[in-house]
């Protein structure tokens, strides 16, 4: 679709008022809420669990768009299920078996979606089209809020975006790292629809969220 879709990052958000902010990011436009899900062994990072989604969920109805960069992933699928996620996003290099994972998702009622590392050739999805609605290119290397967008995803998001056209499918392509108002450009560009963005959003406070959020669609 031609519909540029913003989805904040939590990550860089105030976590002593989540509750708070995510209800600020949605009257100030955002698309997706982005959640970014870390445990300390897949990624280099903690942050939330189920159980913060699920305290999350009253505060919008838009969108609960959930990152886990968590291994192994599938025990944990059914929690963030029941928490209130809407896309359950999981990474190609974190388990054995990508496509299980994903079937596990839609038989939960979710919608799947496969992240790929800025090592990973996007070769990795060639089998796996059919069974996501969603695509995450990770432009950084997951785990922290604040990095430099790296360019050379550029090429992956132009090639992932064609063979999506190729097949004729309807799935949501997404960059998460380093996107601001600059690279924002580029992604767009590129042929992604879905821009994550932690500190471009958060920069500046709640007043500012509505002006960042509006400059990200370019
Ligand atoms: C990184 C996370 C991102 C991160 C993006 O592992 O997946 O969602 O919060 O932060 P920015 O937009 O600041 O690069
Ligand atoms: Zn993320």
């Amino acid at each position: 679709s031609n519909t540029i879709k913003i989805a904040p990052s939590i990550l860089s958000a105030d976590f002593a008022k989540l509750g708070e902010e995510v209800r600020a990011v949605d009257l100030a436009g955002a698309d997706y809420i982005h959640i970014d899900v870390m445990d300390g062994h897949y990624v280099p990072n903690i942050t939330i669990g189920p159980d913060v989604v699920k305290a999350l969920r009253p505060h919008s109805d838009k969108v609960f768009d959930v990152h886990l960069m968590i291994a192994p992933v599938d025990p944990y699928l059914e929690a963030f299920a029941n928490a209130g996620s809407d896309i359950i996003t999981v990474h190609a290099e974190a388990g054995p078996h990508t496509h299980r994972t994903l079937q596990a998702i839609r038989n939960l009622g979710k919608k799947p979606g496969i992240s790929l590392n800025p090592s990973t050739p996007e070769s990795v999805l060639e089998y796996l089209y059919e069974d996501v609605n969603l695509i995450l290119v990770m432009s950084v290397n997951p785990g922290f809020g604040g990095q430099s967008f790296i360019t050379s995803q550029l090429r992956k998001i132009e090639a992932i975006r064609k063979r999506i056209e190729a097949l004729g499918l309807d799935i949501d392509l997404q960059v998460d790292g380093g996107v601001n108002v600059e690279t924002a450009k580029q992604v767009i560009a590129a042929g992604a629809n879905v821009l994550v963005a932690g500190s471009a959003t958060f920069k500046g406070g709640p007043s500012k969220y509505a002006e960042n959020i509006k400059a990200l669609r370019g």
